[in-house]
């Protein structure tokens, strides 16, 4: 037993030690042939495995139970499910022992294991193939006129095929390719056909909507693309592919996950739910999850509790679910610091159209007084015209002088309060229940010798209000704001409807405060 333990941490250890050496390589394209090598090396140099610790993997797919013959997305039945699970659970060990930091050699072992077909975004692309494709897209004019003929045929067939196609740029196709674990383009959507159109289908969306895609890289994200990410776009995910992403994310450095218009079915968005709501999902600290309004999910609201109450991720990015007041009060309540549990740590929070309502604004400020850890809160693309709507989140920041009366005041409900305090210590036993509750009272600072200031300058530092309908009526409001808050706060007020004139008004006295 002892030695059996020894032997499994000697394992680990040495595992990590060569993950590590792994994990240094930059990955381009040369990077993965590289990388693969030294996988390959890791494997003869592995010790021997002993055939009375490890079980053999029975596959669930075999010559009596045929797997489907092409990927197509599957909705799968109860009973499937269960066998999934059960498989994941009986041959824990056997699987991770496996895995490595290439997503696409894991999903390719999971496969090849449970004896089904793996999804077409995971499967891996040789060198020459790429090299193949760099060639093609740089002079093969013929190449891009069957595809825009496709595109053509696309349009007049079937109009929902090219709404849920976003486009990917020369740019963005850089990236991914780079990459190495970013999946996804619109291009290899086209060359795989239409099986794989037929299935994503029901995901049709506002085609404007997609095209902005492109257009807000906010610098925070391109800060994120540095870092390593899996990009799942316009693809829908069965249970059993989802249950093998989870399965191996883990032991991938992926800490960065986009999902991006899939329309998820109710059980495997449960498989998310699940994840983000265990200490498996804890090197993600990034969370885009975006053209999934999941309106018709029974699992709309747990899955956005979850992921807003996550004490791992730190930037959540949620734009255009549809959100609305309902969700996004829900939201804000799980990021309000909790006395009773560990505290979520989201500081950017992203709800780019949303279609918020004034209820939502409301929430949001409450849950802004209360601070905690939120630096920096989107609502671009609300429809918000009017300052009013928003009134509740400007009150909870800013550094607010008192007059003489209300200075008094508050030193008297101070007193009252430490009042309430000292009756409450003298309680004992049973007579605990009767405390009363103690009042909490705002941070107040001295600004000058006799000036008092409520200071609510809380964490939050920009907020970005961007491509609302704000307009020179709200300029006022918006000076006075940008008078009581602190010195590196700012807010984004570009894309709105101010003229020309209070712009410059506000730059000139404000500054670095705002942006227009
Ligand atoms: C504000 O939001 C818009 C839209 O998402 C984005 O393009 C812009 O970069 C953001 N500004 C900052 C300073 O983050
Ligand atoms: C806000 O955060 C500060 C600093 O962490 C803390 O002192 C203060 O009590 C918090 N305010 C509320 C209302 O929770
Ligand atoms: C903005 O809202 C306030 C308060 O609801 C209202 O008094 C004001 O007339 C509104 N302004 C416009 C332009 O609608
Ligand atoms: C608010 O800011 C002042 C300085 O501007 C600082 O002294 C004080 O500790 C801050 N209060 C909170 C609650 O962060």
């Amino acid at each position: 037993m002892v030695f059996k333990l020894l032997f499994e941490y000697i394992l680990i250890i040495w595992k990590l030690l060569v993950c590590c050496s792994i994990v240094s390589y930059k990955v381009n394209q040369k990077g993965a042939v590289k990388k693969e090598s030294k996988l390959l090396l890791f494997q003869d140099k592995m010790p021997p495995k002993k055939k009375d610790e490890l079980k053999q993997i029975l596959p669930i797919y075999n010559a009596d139970k045929a797997a489907p013959l092409f990927w197509k997305y599957q909705q799968y039945s109860l009973e499937d499910r269960q066998l999934f699970d059960a498989f994941f659970l009986n041959f824990q060990k056997e699987l991770q022992i496996k895995m490595t930091d290439n997503i696409y050699t894991n999903m390719e072992f999971l496969c090849q294991s449970i004896g089904s077909k793996i999804h077409p975004l995971f499967k891996q692309v040789t060198l020459d193939e790429q090299i193949e494709t760099k060639t093609l897209k740089q002079i093969d004019l013929e190449d891009q006129k069957k595809q825009l003929e496709a595109e053509n045929i696309a349009k007049s067939s079937k109009n929902v095929k090219n709404q849920i196609q976003p486009q990917v740029d020369q740019k963005n196709q850089k990236k991914d390719d780079q990459k190495g674990n970013a999946v996804t383009s619109g291009k290899e959507d086209q060359k795989k056909g239409t099986k794989k159109d037929e299935n994503i289908q029901q995901g049709g969306k506002d085609p404007k909507k997609l095209t902005e895609l492109e257009l807000q890289e906010s610098e925070e994200e391109i800060k994120q693309e540095m870092l390593p990410y899996l990009l799942i776009s316009t693809q829908r995910i069965d249970y059993l592919t989802m249950k093998m992403i989870i399965f191996q994310l883990p032991f991938t450095n992926i800490n960065t996950l986009k999902l991006h218009n899939n329309m998820f079915d109710d059980e495997t968005l449960e498989l998310l739910i699940s994840f983000f709501n265990s200490d498996v999902s804890q090197k993600i600290k990034k969370l885009f999850f975006e053209w999934n309004n999941l309106i018709s999910s029974q699992k709309r609201t747990l899955f956005f509790q979850t992921v807003s109450k996550s004490i791992y991720i730190d930037n959540l990015i949620l734009r255009c679910n549809s959100l609305q007041d309902e969700m996004t009060t829900i939201i804000s309540q799980q990021l309000i610091p909790s006395t009773t549990a560990q505290s979520s740590n989201i500081k950017f929070l992203d709800l780019y159209d949303n279609q918020i309502g004034i209820q939502g604004f409301q929430q949001l400020g409450k849950m802004i007084y209360k601070n905690k850890s939120l630096t920096t809160l989107g609502l671009c693309k609300n429809g918000i015209s009017n300052v009013s709507e928003i009134e509740q989140i400007l009150i909870s920041i800013g550094k607010y002088p008192m007059s003489e009366e209300q200075y008094q005041a508050y030193r008297n409900s101070e007193k009252e309060r430490d009042q309430i305090i000292e009756r409450n210590k003298k309680l004992k036993g049973k007579k605990l229940l009767e405390a009363e509750p103690v009042p909490e009272l705002e941070a107040i600072e001295q600004i000058t010798e006799n000036k008092w200031a409520i200071t609510r300058n809380n964490t939050l530092s920009m907020l970005n209000l961007s491509l609302n309908q704000l307009n020179d009526e709200s300029v006022e409001r918006f000076e006075n704001f940008l008078q009581v808050v602190h010195d590196n706060f700012q807010v984004i007020l570009s894309f709105n409807n101010f003229e020309q004139r209070s712009k410059e008004r506000l730059k000139k006295k404000f500054n670095k405060k705002i942006a227009l």
